[in-house]
């Protein structure tokens, strides 16, 4: 009974697979190589059909433009030595298993608007890959892991996910990075989190480039959060900030934040906007619509322009 029953849903199993292997097979994939610079399209059922292309070795860049890859596996991009680019927008990818893409160059991976929800270590860390966009997918979770060994990283991009906790691991290997965290389900920063924990690295001028917590449900911002990190740009706005407590010089350390489009309490907003003109730190933080609606009273001082 039990083997006639496991032998149907193997059966179902193995008609499935055949049938959705039909039915999402093509993909439509453009390549470039070294060689001549030039460009091919190829419709193939399988990514790494890739690899028996003549010229694999020598592809430096793939763009997959159609088709439907739920899962990347472990070796999908092995075979190609000086693979830089890797563009797979909108391709219904949902897992992508550790190793995925090893061996080669890669110096940007574009994975936007897929349905991936996890990332686990050992699929993107110890990779040379300066340029990561895991923008506008499902991401709920990601290791604390994820982004070990990766210094060349200077661009993060997480924006539309899913994502409430973050790391302090995430950031650590990486200065001069840009991080988009926008349109998540952040609502708590932990303390130090873009602390840079090798000191040795903070010989330079700017750590972080481009911190963006915008579209978040951050309601407290705490000193802590930032430091011992140095930022160029820090967009907190459309988050769901009331009020700032403690030391202002402590949170405006940013050469530019954005703090627009909350709900603040407008006599805190008006706190803050004094401390900025006497502080001269006016065209250094961005609020222009929540003062316009606090401004019934005319009471906010009039701001420098933004440079
Ligand atoms: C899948 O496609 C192959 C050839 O492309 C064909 O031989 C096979 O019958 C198809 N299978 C189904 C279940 O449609
Ligand atoms: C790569 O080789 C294949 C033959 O295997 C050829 O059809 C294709 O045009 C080549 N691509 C480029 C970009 O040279
Ligand atoms: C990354 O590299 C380190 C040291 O080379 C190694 O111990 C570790 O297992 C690697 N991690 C992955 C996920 O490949
Ligand atoms: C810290 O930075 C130095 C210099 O860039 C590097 O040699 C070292 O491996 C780094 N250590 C860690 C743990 O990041
Ligand atoms: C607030 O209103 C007053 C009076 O209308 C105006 O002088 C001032 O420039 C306004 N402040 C800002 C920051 O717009």
């Amino acid at each position: 009974m039990l083997a006639r029953s496991s032998l149907i849903i193997f059966l179902a199993t193995f008609v499935l697979r055949v049938l959705s292997e039909n039915t999402t097979s093509k993909i439509k994939i453009r390549y470039y190589v070294t060689e001549n610079n030039q460009g091919a399209i190829v419709e193939i059922n399988s990514v790494n059909k890739l690899e028996t292309e003549s010229n694999a070795s020598q592809i430096v860049v793939i763009h997959v433009l159609e088709g439907s890859l739920p899962i990347i596996y472990a070796n999908d991009f092995k075979g190609f030595p000086l693979l830089r680019n890797l563009e797979l927008p909108g391709c219904e990818i949902e897992e992508i298993q550790p190793g995925a893409f090893g061996d080669n160059a890669l110096v940007s991976i574009g994975l936007p608007r897929n349905k991936i929800t996890t990332i686990e270590d050992g699929v993107f860390s110890n990779l040379t890959v300066q340029y990561l966009d895991l923008g506008r997918n499902l991401i709920e979770t990601i290791s604390p892991h994820a982004f070990d060994n990766m210094p060349q990283l200077k661009s993060l991009d997480l924006n539309n996910n899913k994502i409430q906790i973050v790391h302090r691991e995430w950031f650590k290997w990486n200065p001069q990075l840009s991080i988009n965290l926008a349109y998540n389900q952040i609502e708590h920063l932990p303390n130090e989190v873009f602390y840079i924990q090798n000191v040795s690295r903070i010989d330079n001028d700017l750590i972080f480039e481009h911190l963006v917590l915008a579209g978040n449900k951050i309601e407290e911002w705490k000193a802590d959060f930032l430091k011992g990190a140095r930022v160029r740009s820090l967009d907190m706005s459309t988050n769901k900030l009331q009020c700032l407590e403690g030391n202002y010089a402590n949170l405006f350390t940013a050469l530019l934040t954005d703090i627009d489009d909350n709900p603040w309490d407008c006599e805190c907003l008006l706190k803050i906007a004094k401390w900025a003109v006497e502080n001269q730190r006016d065209s250094r933080i961005r609020m222009t619509n929540s003062v316009e609606i606090c401004n019934s009273t005319g009471q906010f001082p009039t701001m420098r322009t933004l440079p």
